[in-house]
């Protein structure tokens, strides 16, 4: 330290921060207790526990329950707010890093040498070491419900499904050191440095998009309650930042380009909103899980755990597949190898869209469980939203690992990859994850175990990795690709024992059935007067024909009769219209029927989300009907382009308003020249050649 002996001034108002810690900590942990009991447990006069009352109701840390109130427990009950609850987050980390810094002067006074812990380093020390609870944000049960109650009345916030996950994580103490979404200054550091501006490494910007229209009506400093979708208040955050980001910039910066072929920059700048917000959160509950809860732990039941059972040593491993024989070799052997205890970690939040669902990945893993040692291997699911960011995903994992308490982290061969980018070539190199890792790694306090690409080998019956083996040549390596595997369910082909465990596979298969028994949604796009409700009419009764699943149409006239009847043709009414037919075309294919949906759907960016959605659960394919705007202008089956033209329909497609042509469509039908019952017919070669109907 600079400056061993700190001035009176800086000691009194230490001593001030640590009793107003004392003091919001104990509001937290007895918020009933009397005055003196109060006083008493803080080791201060009760005059001295008056002053500080007030200096907090002041601050705005402590509400004061009924002044007026002639029930004399209510005129003296406190309660801690969203502000105090921040604000004990905060002295909590001054006060255990000045106690730290206390031990290092009197270590250094009894040895005369300093223990060589800087307080940071220290506790980090101890959280590798599995061996202390990582700082939570949540308050106390009884404060919650006191907050939750107040909360009831402050302008909300419903989260959306990616918000609950970081919240969830920020919340337990698995984003730790983040105390909150990050502000601007933090998230401009972040974006560009991958620190926070007090220095801290942290690859991922942690933010709370929201509207412009919620966003306007706030006030820097005012609270608000963060819900679920349910309504459920989960916690409080006081806004201090508010910003209109750079998306393109941040996309770069994180992601490595501004390609919507990535994921999450798809998510950025289509489904993110305009505006981010940043402050402290105080946590007040869990966000709820019926599913597996029994197989959720925080950072601090796993630390919990493993200190229960001895585990001074632990390697995770992330996932968002299922277990095939291949993974469970690399793990073995990474545990081997650090000689360490094993945490299969699985990502049951979000992950890449069309991954198999975490509801079948989940029973997967229960019977590859009973594979492993019981004793040496534990699994717990982890409520993460990924990002596929590559190397700077890889870095937020590990960090999130040391958080639950692991020693150790697999980092594969294109660690959380995206896939390829617009122009066909992969976003990130393949060991570009464990390079950045291998040089964060001593900081982060966690070790990268790297992850050998593993093989079988046929004549020797076993998992090698490829790099180690040294008789190329003379063997034969089998390997069976993501994508084979997905043929050979979709095709219904056999899946080999060396590749996969037979329950593994079984369970795939139920999900997965061959895809001639899957549903799937047929999209039909083009101008009015294109001819789409007539071939989707005529593809409908053939499909009805042959049997075999249920068969719904979604035309545009029928879907804005009957669920979009208030909507007119705005782009934000065109969006909401189409993003409609989208959900109910999801919930169609993923209930196993067919739905055939015939709108305009105009803009690229809409469809390209409505195919988001269905593929999560079947095929989506899209037939661009490319009848020419001159010839439907000249069909003018409605009379309607002759308005358009006088100007008596506004914003009429093709004419006052734009059509984005599809640029990858599975299929394009011409309708000039050509009868619909041949159209129809395309179609449903196209969609024999795509395995979807039996040949
Ligand atoms: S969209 O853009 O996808 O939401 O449109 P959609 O739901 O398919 O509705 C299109 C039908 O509404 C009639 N109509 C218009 N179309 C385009 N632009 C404007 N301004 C407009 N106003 C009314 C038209 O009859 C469309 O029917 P189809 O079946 O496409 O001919």
């Amino acid at each position: 330290m600079s400056n061993p002996v700190p001035s009176t001034a800086s000691k009194s108002s230490d001593a001030h921060n640590d009793q107003m810690f004392r003091l919001l900590r104990q509001l937290d942990i007895a918020p009933n207790a009397s005055q003196r009991a109060m006083a008493q447990t803080i080791g201060i006069s009760l005059g001295r526990l008056n002053a500080l009352l007030r200096d907090a109701t002041t601050a705005g840390f402590v509400k004061i329950g009924d002044k007026d109130s002639t029930d004399k427990r209510q005129r003296y009950s406190y309660a801690l707010t969203t502000r105090g609850a921040g604000e004990k987050n905060r002295l909590t980390d001054q006060f255990l890093t000045r106690k730290f810094a206390e031990y290092d002067a009197l270590y250094a006074e009894l040895t005369g040498t300093t223990s060589g812990f800087n307080p940071l380093n220290y506790r980090t020390k101890l959280m590798e070491n599995n061996l202390a609870p990582i700082p939570e944000l949540f308050v106390s049960y009884d404060s919650a419900q006191k907050l939750k109650a107040e909360a009831g009345d402050l302008v909300s916030w419903d989260l959306t499904p990616r918000q609950i996950c970081d919240l969830e994580l920020l919340m337990n103490g698995g984003f730790n050191p983040l105390k909150g979404f990050l502000s601007e200054a933090d998230y401009n550091s972040v974006v560009d440095t991958m620190r926070t501006t007090d220095g801290a490494l942290w690859p991922m910007p942690i933010t709370l998009d929201v509207n412009d229209k919620f966003a306007s009506q706030l006030e820097i400093g005012q609270d608000i309650a963060l819900r679920d979708q349910e309504g459920v208040i989960l916690a409080t955050m006081t806004v201090t930042d508010r910003w209109t980001p750079n998306k393109a910039h941040e996309a770069e910066q994180v992601f490595g380009a501004d390609d919507q072929a990535h994921p999450a920059v798809n998510y950025l700048h289509n489904t993110a909103g305009a505006i981010y917000l940043g402050g402290p959160v105080t946590g007040i509950q869990q966000p709820v899980h019926y599913d597996f809860r029994a197989k959720r732990n925080t950072p601090n039941e796993l630390r919990a755990y493993f200190r229960k059972m001895g585990w001074r040593k632990v390697v995770a491993f992330q996932t968002r597949n299922p277990l095939h024989r291949a993974h469970q070799e690399l793990t073995f052997r990474a545990a081997r190898e650090a000689q360490a205890n094993l945490l299969i970690h699985p990502v049951v939040g979000l992950t890449k869209p069309g991954d198999v669902d975490h509801f079948t990945r989940v029973r997967c893993y229960e019977a590859v469980l009973d594979k492993y040692p019981q004793a040496t291997t534990s699994m717990s699911l982890l409520n993460l939203a990924m990002r596929m960011a590559g190397p700077r995903e890889a870095v937020w994992h590990g960090l999130i690992r040391k958080n639950h308490g692991c020693t150790h982290f697999i980092v594969g061969r294109d660690h959380a990859g995206p896939g390829q980018n617009s122009a066909g070539e992969d976003f990130y190199g393949p060991y570009d994850a464990q390079d950045l890792f291998r040089e964060h790694q001593a900081e982060m306090g966690i070790e990268m175990v790297d992850f050998k690409h593993m093989v079988w080998v046929q004549e020797r019956a076993q998992y090698e990795a490829i790099d180690e083996i040294k008789d190329k040549d003379n063997i034969t390596i089998l390997n069976i690709s993501g994508t084979e595997l997905r043929r050979r369910l979709s095709e219904g082909l056999e899946i080999p024992e060396w590749f996969s465990f037979p329950e593994v596979v079984a369970e795939l298969r139920k999900t997965k059935p061959p895809r001639a028994q899957q549903g799937f949604t047929v999209f039909f796009t083009g101008f009015s007067g294109s001819g789409k409700s007539t071939i989707a009419n005529a593809l409908m009764v053939k499909l009805m024909e042959m049997g075999g699943r249920p068969v719904t149409l979604l035309d545009g006239d029928i879907v804005r009769k009957n669920l979009s009847s208030e909507l007119g043709f705005s782009k934000e009414h065109r969006d909401l219209n189409i993003r409609r037919i989208g959900y109910v075309a999801s919930e169609i294919t993923k209930n196993g029927g067919i739905a055939i949906c015939a709108p305009i759907a105009p803009y690229a960016t809409t469809r390209r989300a409505v195919r988001e959605d269905v593929e999560a659960f079947g095929a989506f394919v899209e037939i661009h009907v490319a009848t020419s705007i001159e010839e439907c202008e000249r069909r003018d089956r409605k009379g309607l382009y002759k308005l358009a033209r006088e100007g008596k329909i506004k914003e009429f497609t093709g004419i006052s308003d734009p059509y984005d042509v599809p640029a990858n469509p599975e299929l394009s039908v011409e309708t000039e020249n050509v009868d619909v019952d041949n159209c129809a017919h395309q179609v449903l070669l196209k969609l024999e050649s795509m395995g979807l109907i039996a040949g």
